[in-house]
C-alpha cells in the first residue's frame, strides 16, 4: 500500500545554499535556500520569495552560494529564520566572517568551506516568486577540505535538507563510483 501526498515540494536530498549578498551599505547579507539545484554545466538556479537577498542581488548583480555544514547547522538555520530587512546584523550575530569574493561582488563566509561565487544571469519573477539563475564564475574551497586536491565531501559536511520533517542531514557514506557501478549490468 503507498499514501498519497497530493502536491509537495519533496526532493531528497535538497540542498542548503546559504546566500551572501551585500547589503546598500556594504555590509553582508546571509540567507537560507533549499529550493535550489544546479540550472546548467555552469549556473545554479534558486527559487525565491522577496528578501532581503533578492533587493541585494538585483542591486548589485552578484551572490555567493556557500555550503551549510555540520559544523555550522546552527548559524545555517539561524540566517534562514531571520531576515536581514528586521536584523540588518545578522551575520554578525550568527558569527559568521564575510570575505569578500576575488571575482564578484558579493561576500562568502569564512567559516562555510566552499562556495560558489555567482553573477546574476537572469531573474524571472512572476506571480509564482522570484527564479535567480546565476552564472558560477568561480568555486572556492578552504585546503581543509580538500584531498589529493579535490573537495571532499566527507570532510566538508555538508547539509541536506528534508522537507518532508524539516530536518537537516548529511549524507555522505560513500556508495559506489558514479558512472561505473552500473557498467556490471550494461555488460551483460
Ligand atoms: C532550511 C531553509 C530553507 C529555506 N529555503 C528557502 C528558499 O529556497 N527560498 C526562499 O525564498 N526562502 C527560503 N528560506 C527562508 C529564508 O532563508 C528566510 O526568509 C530568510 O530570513 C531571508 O533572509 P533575508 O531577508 O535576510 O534575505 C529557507 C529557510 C530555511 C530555514
Amino acid at each position: 500500500m503507498r499514501k498519497n501526498f497530493k502536491e509537495q515540494s519533496w526532493v531528497f536530498p535538497m540542498p542548503v545554499f546559504i546566500l551572501g549578498t551585500y547589503n546598500e551599505i556594504g555590509t553582508a547579507n546571509a540567507m537560507t535556500a533549499a529550493w535550489a539545484g544546479i540550472y546548467d554545466t555552469n549556473k545554479v538556479f534558486v527559487s525565491l520569495s522577496s528578501h532581503k537577498t533578492t533587493d541585494n542581488f538585483k542591486r548589485t548583480g552578484a551572490f555567493t552560494v556557500s555550503f551549510a555544514t555540520k559544523e555550522y547547522a546552527k548559524e545555517c538555520d539561524y540566517v534562514g529564520i531571520v531576515s536581514g530587512n528586521k536584523v540588518p546584523d545578522k551575520v554578525a550575530r550568527a558569527g559568521l566572517t564575510p570575505v569578500k569574493s576575488e571575482f564578484v561582488n558579493a561576500p562568502y563566509f569564512d567559516e562555510l568551506n566552499v562556495a560558489l561565487e555567482c553573477e546574476v544571469s537572469k531573474i524571472i519573477e512572476d506571480e509564482d516568486g522570484i527564479k535567480l539563475i546565476g552564472d558560477i564564475i568561480n568555486v572556492s574551497a578552504d585546503e581543509s577540505v580538500l584531498t589529493n586536491g579535490k573537495i571532499d565531501t566527507e570532510k566538508l559536511e555538508p547539509l541536506s535538507f528534508d522537507p518532508a520533517n524539516n530536518r537537516y542531514y548529511t549524507i555522505n557514506e560513500y556508495v559506489a563510483d558514479a558512472f561505473k557501478v552500473g557498467i556490471e549490468l550494461r555488460n551483460k
